[in-house]
């Protein structure tokens, strides 16, 4: 009798999930994996706190994030490398699905970049604000088609640095780097206004699989990404992730926990 008490439940909401999995689509759910518990760590490093899929690094394994949004923690300050420009993480919010991040490489000084442009992977994020594009040019000779603006960068050598709006490359010019900034900045030949609005970062918002893990956490599993697509994946306990609240968790007394 007591066997037929627990099973009547468990088929009615096994029922049910299966047609909550037909009418929202939830991303493939795996039960009974060890990695659940593992996902549910997330990742804290000095000013940011908390924060968990889409990304990975620390104590919380590769499979719980993307494989190109991993947070490296170095003297409590992380950062994240996007389209190869590494990028100082400011703040992050779960909530709006937000970073600020600013370029590592300016963040000391405007005259040795990496030499990459900023962009986004952009299925993976968007800017968040707008912004506008300046274009820092290195490495220029003499020419009528230089930008009129220009920043001295080290005074002995006499080295400049020309600075427009857009996303432009003179010819004359090396190496030019592309860097997002507030629409506020103007003084784009003032060396402390320039580096300070390329100092305080941008906003962008992270896209990828937001939907699916949030109906995901909804169903009581945690969120990661698997196999060469990529899919997003839910991970949960020993049952398939069903829409249920927490507190249906605890008509499961069979459940054992993992870990
Ligand atoms: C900035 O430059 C990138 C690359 O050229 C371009 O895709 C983007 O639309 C530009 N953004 C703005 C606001 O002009
Ligand atoms: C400035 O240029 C001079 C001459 O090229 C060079 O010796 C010096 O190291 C440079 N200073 C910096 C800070 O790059």
């Amino acid at each position: 009798m007591a066997s037929d008490s627990v099973h009547l439940p468990l088929i009615t909401i096994l029922h049910h999930s299966i047609i909550f999995l037909l009418l929202f689509k939830l991303p493939s759910c795996l039960s009974s994996n060890p990695t659940y518990s593992n996902c549910a760590n997330l990742i804290s490093c000095g000013q940011i706190r908390n924060i968990g899929f889409p990304f990975w690094g620390g104590n919380r394994p590769r499979e719980c994030g993307h494989p190109l949004m991993e947070l490296i923690c170095e003297n409590e300050i992380s950062y994240i490398t996007i389209n190869d420009v590494k990028y100082q993480v400011l703040d992050a919010n779960p909530d709006s699905h937000t970073l600020k991040i600013t370029r590592q490489d300016y963040s000391i000084d405007l005259c040795q970049p990496n030499q990459a442009s900023t962009s986004l992977n952009t299925q993976l994020y968007v800017y968040d604000s707008p912004y506008n594009n300046l274009s820092l040019s290195y490495g220029c000779t003499p020419s009528e088609f230089l930008p009129p603006n220009y920043i001295p960068c080290n005074r002995t050598s006499g080295e400049t640095v020309y600075s427009q709006f857009g996303s432009l490359s003179p010819v004359s010019c090396k190496t030019s780097v592309v860097v997002p900034v507030p629409l506020s900045l103007q003084e784009i030949d003032s060396f402390f206004q320039v580096y300070r609005a390329i100092k305080e970062g941008f906003v962008v918002r992270w896209i990828i699989g937001v939907e699916e893990c949030d109906k995901c956490e909804k169903s009581g599993g945690e969120c990661g990404f698997e196999g060469p697509s990529q899919q997003t994946i839910c991970y949960c306990r020993d049952v398939p992730c069903p829409n249920f609240s927490p507190d249906d968790t605890k008509a499961f007394p069979g459940t054992s926990d993992i870990g």
